[in-house]
Order: structure tokens, then C-alpha cells, then sequence
């Protein structure tokens, strides 16, 4: 075996012979860390038995399906993100900001699984990062007593991996991926070079013995899987802990998976007792304020990056008292804004040439998801007009030069998100209507364009004017 040195980025991974001081991969600053890289000859290849795992070829039509049977976790919300429970030898990613409950969540799962689906096997919860005594504490406060749950506090994967094999358990818990190290490699642990050795290592081992694996990755301020970004493809479940804005609530949002849809998000609220399921999501918008009919306010689901999210549109179109009307707006793209009031202006005729335009996407965040497009039509009429929107509707399309409403892309997943989180309506492009089956309670209106969101738009208003005039009358 010979070491040869090399610079690796932190951020993406990208390797590169020379030290740089910006990534040629992600474009990211003092990202370069010098990492050994094995260079593997073939018999040292071999000795390593890189080669376990092949098979002669098979004919597909003969290929045996290996079924995918789902057991529950016995915590609803993470078999929901799981897509209806956990599969034997399952490798799930679990990423998160530190502090989110990525630990709570785990060790409710072990303590659920070990009396449940697993009760005739043993469970083992891996800490790098705490001592037993704070794990054990953290399992008294959550009433997570079970009796064949087994704690270590170890960082050495040699250590871990023969543990795994005297114990043998149906589950494994590494928490963080980011504090275990590979003894024989060089670096420090959470590098990138390391995470990727030790993941891999703990993939051939659990994946021969058919047990089910969690790994915690923790994530960088500014969002990104840091490191465990270089696990993404070689897991079958990348699941991302968030929390919503300024809200009690935690979102579980599955990213890859291999056994599931990718659609149902779990919603967690964070208590004394540790997580609890929050399954009616309606009470999620109550909770923020967000239940009040308000104009000039609109709702959308966004991606960011790969995960949906809730996106809330405010925009204020008031009498301007300059030469040239301002136009202000902050969380996405002023061009974008401005194309938008034009094509607002041409196709239904409203008139900005004398207003002030402030527009703002709350929480503080930047977003590029062209989704957003209507919901910007929508809180800009809604203000214009003073049409008040009620808070249970949602504005989910891209908005084109013609004023024309099309698909903004996984228009399926954005319904389902919106239907979870509690929406009623969802205002989307025409040709959505095919979808409309697998939704229970979202009610779909299609629109074709601009004209046609402010015809619903005022449809809205007057039903529920008409509505407001009745409640007043039988009171
Ligand atoms: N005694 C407690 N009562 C209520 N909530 C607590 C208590 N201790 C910790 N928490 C919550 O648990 C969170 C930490 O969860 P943890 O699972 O350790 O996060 P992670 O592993 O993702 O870093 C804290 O942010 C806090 O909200
Ligand atoms: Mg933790």
C-alpha cells in the first residue's frame, strides 16, 4: 500500500494535488484540507476484499426481487418520512443543525424499536459525542428504558465495528458520523476523507449482517451537508431535521430514498418528554400566526435545495412619491420582480406606474424556486386590490413573459407538502388537475394565467364576503 498526500475540500469533496485558497469545485474559501489517500495495489485490493460483494451476472427477468418489507419504527411521523417504516439493512442518513434533536429522536427510536419490531434483538446506540452518563440521563428524561438497548461512548471504529460483531444487534446507531475516526487513516475526524472511509466501512459491515444503520451528520450554518454531503449517494436514505422559522416545530424531510416516495414529511414538536408526533399539521400555520385572513400576504411551497418548505410572501403596493417608483424587494430576485409587474400590468391591466413596490419573502432566507412566481402575483394583487387571502390557500407556479402559469416541477410533491401542512386550497397551473386524486382534503383550482388567478382571486372575496354577511346575519 503507498500514501500519497492530497488537498480535499471540506465542502464538496473535490480533490486536488495542490493546496488552493478557493475551491475549483464549490467555489468555497480555505476549504482545502490535506488529507493521505491509499492508493491501493491490486493485492492489497484484494487482501481487503474489495471484491466481496460481486456476483456473476443474472438475466433481470430472472434477477430475485428482494422485498422491501417496511417495519414500523414505531414513532409515526419518522415512518412517514421513511415512507412507511424502516428495511432490514437500511442505511439512512440523518442530517441536521446542531441542537435540532437528531439525538432525541434516535434514541426514542431505539427505546421504540427495541420493545416493538426489534424486541427480539438487540439495539446499539453508538455516542461519539456524549459520555454514557449524559446519554443515560437524556434516556431517564424520555422515559426511554428498554432493556435490550445497549449505550457505548466511542469515536474508534475499529472499536465500534467489533462490538457490533460480539452484539450482533438489528440496529446501529452512530451519532455523529462526524466524531468517529478510522484508525488506520490519516486526518482528523469529520473530515471529509474520514467520514467517507468510516461510512463505508460501516456499510460493508452492517450490510453483510443485514441490520438497519442510522448515521447523524451534523450540518454547516449555511445549510449545506458539509461532510456528510459526500454520503449522499452512497446511503439509501438521506432524511434532513429542520426546524420551521421561529416556530416550535421540527420538520423531518426525506431527501433520497431507496425504499420509499420521497413526499410525506414528519412533523415533530419538541418537549420535555422529548419529540412528539404532531400529526393534525393544521395547528403548525395556527401557531405562527399565520391563521388570519391578511392581504398582501400569500403562501407558496418552495424548494430549497432539494427540500420543500413553507414560503410566505408579504408585498405592499403603495402610492409612490418619487419621480421614478421604487421597487424593493428582498429574499428573491428583483429582475424576476420587475418582469412580473410588467406582465401583472399587461395582462390584467393593473396599474403600478404611479406605485411604490415592496415585496419580501419572510424568514430572512433567499430563494430562486420560480414556484414562487405566483404567490408573488397573488400577494401583489391581493395588496393592489385589497383582496384579503385567507391563510388556508397556497400559490404554487412560474409565472412566463405572457402572464402564463406553468409547472414549476415537483408539483406533486409541493400538493402533498401543502396538503400536510395544512392547506386547503391550492392555486396551481392548469394542467395539475391530473394530480387531484391523491389529495384528501387540498381542493386543486387550476389557473392558466395571471388573468385567470385574479378572476379566483376575487371569487374568493366575495364568497367570502358573502360568508362574513351570513355570520353576521345569524348572530
Ligand atoms: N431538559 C430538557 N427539556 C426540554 N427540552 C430539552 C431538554 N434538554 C434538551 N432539550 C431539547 O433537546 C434539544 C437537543 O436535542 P439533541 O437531540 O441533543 O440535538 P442534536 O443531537 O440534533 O444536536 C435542545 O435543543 C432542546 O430543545
Ligand atoms: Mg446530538
Amino acid at each position: 500500500m503507498k500514501l500519497k498526500t492530497i488537498y480535499r475540500c471540506q465542502q464538496c469533496g473535490q480533490a486536488s494535488p495542490k493546496w488552493a485558497g478557493q475551491c475549483a469545485g464549490c467555489g468555497g474559501w480555505n476549504t482545502y484540507v490535506e488529507e493521505a489517500e491509499e492508493v491501493l495495489t491490486k493485492a492489497a485490493a484484494k487482501a481487503r476484499g474489495l471484491t466481496d460483494f460481486s456476483e456473476p451476472p443474472v438475466k433481470l427477468s430472472e434477477a430475485r426481487a428482494m422485498k422491501a418489507e417496511h417495519v414500523s419504527t414505531g414513532i409515526a411521523e419518522l415512518d412517514r418520512a421513511l415512507g412507511g417504516g424502516l428495511v432490514k439493512g437500511q442505511v439512512v442518513l440523518l442530517a441536521g443543525p446542531p441542537g435540532i434533536g437528531k439525538s432525541t429522536l434516535t434514541l426514542e427510536t431505539c427505546a421504540a424499536l427495541a420493545v416493538g419490531a426489534y424486541a427480539s434483538g438487540k439495539v446499539l446506540y453508538v455516542s461519539g459525542e456524549e459520555s454514557l452518563a449524559q446519554v443515560g440521563s437524556r434516556a431517564e428524561r424520555l422515559g426511554a428504558r428498554a432493556e435490550n438497548v445497549y449505550l457505548m461512548s466511542e469515536a474508534n471504529l475499529a472499536r465500534i465495528i467489533e462490538e457490533f460483531r460480539r452484539l450482533k444487534p438489528a440496529f446501529l446507531v452512530i451519532d455523529s458520523i462526524q466524531t468517529v475516526y478510522h484508525p488506520d487513516f490519516v486526518g482528523s475526524p469529520g473530515s471529509v476523507g474520514q467520514i467517507r472511509e468510516c461510512a463505508s466501512e460501516l456499510l460493508k459491515t452492517v450490510k453483510a449482517s443485514g441490520a438497519a444503520l442510522f448515521l447523524l451528520g451534523h450540518v454547516t450554518k449555511e445549510g449545506s451537508l458539509a461532510g456528510p454531503k459526500v454520503l449522499e449517494h452512497i446511503v439509501d436514505t438521506v432524511l434532513y431535521f429542520d426546524a420551521e422559522k421561529n416556530n416550535v416545530f421540527r420538520v423531518l424531510r426525506p431527501h433520497k430514498n431507496r425504499f420509499g416516495s420521497v413526499d410525506e414529511t414528519g412533523i415533530f414538536e419538541m418537549t420535555s418528554k422529548g419529540l412528539r408526533s404532531v400529526e393534525d399539521a393544521g395547528l403548525m400555520l395556527a401557531d405562527a400566526g399565520r391563521d388570519r385572513t391578511i392581504a398582501g400576504r400569500a403562501f407558496s411551497v418552495a424548494f430549497e435545495g432539494a427540500r420543500p418548505m413553507l414560503a410566505e410572501i408579504q408585498a405592499l403596493a403603495a402610492r409612490s412619491y418619487l419621480p421614478y417608483p421604487r421597487r424593493t424587494v428582498t429574499g428573491f430576485d428583483l429582475n424576476r420582480a420587475q418582469m412580473l409587474i410588467a406582465a401583472l400590468e399587461k395582462n390584467i391591466g393593473l396599474r403600478f406606474d404611479e406605485m411604490d413596490v415592496f415585496a419580501s419573502l419572510q424568514g430572512g432566507i433567499r430563494m430562486k424556486d420560480p414556484a414562487l412566481d405566483l404567490a408573488f402575483c397573488a400577494a401583489l394583487i391581493s395588496s393592489v386590490k385589497d383582496i384579503p387571502l385567507p391563510p388556508d390557500c397556497v400559490f404554487m407556479g412560474e409565472v412566463g413573459i405572457l402572464a402564463q402559469v406553468s409547472s414549476p416541477g415537483f408539483l406533486d410533491r409541493r400538493l402533498a407538502e401543502a396538503e400536510r401542512l395544512g392547506f386547503r386550497t391550492a392555486f396551481v397551473p392548469w394542467m395539475a388537475g391530473k394530480d387531484e386524486k391523491r389529495l384528501k382534503t387540498l381542493r386543486v383550482e387550476a389557473v392558466r394565467d395571471t388573468g385567470g388567478l385574479y378572476a379566483a382571486m376575487t371569487k374568493l372575496n366575495t364568497a367570502a364576503a358573502a360568508g362574513a354577511k351570513k355570520n353576521k346575519e345569524n348572530s
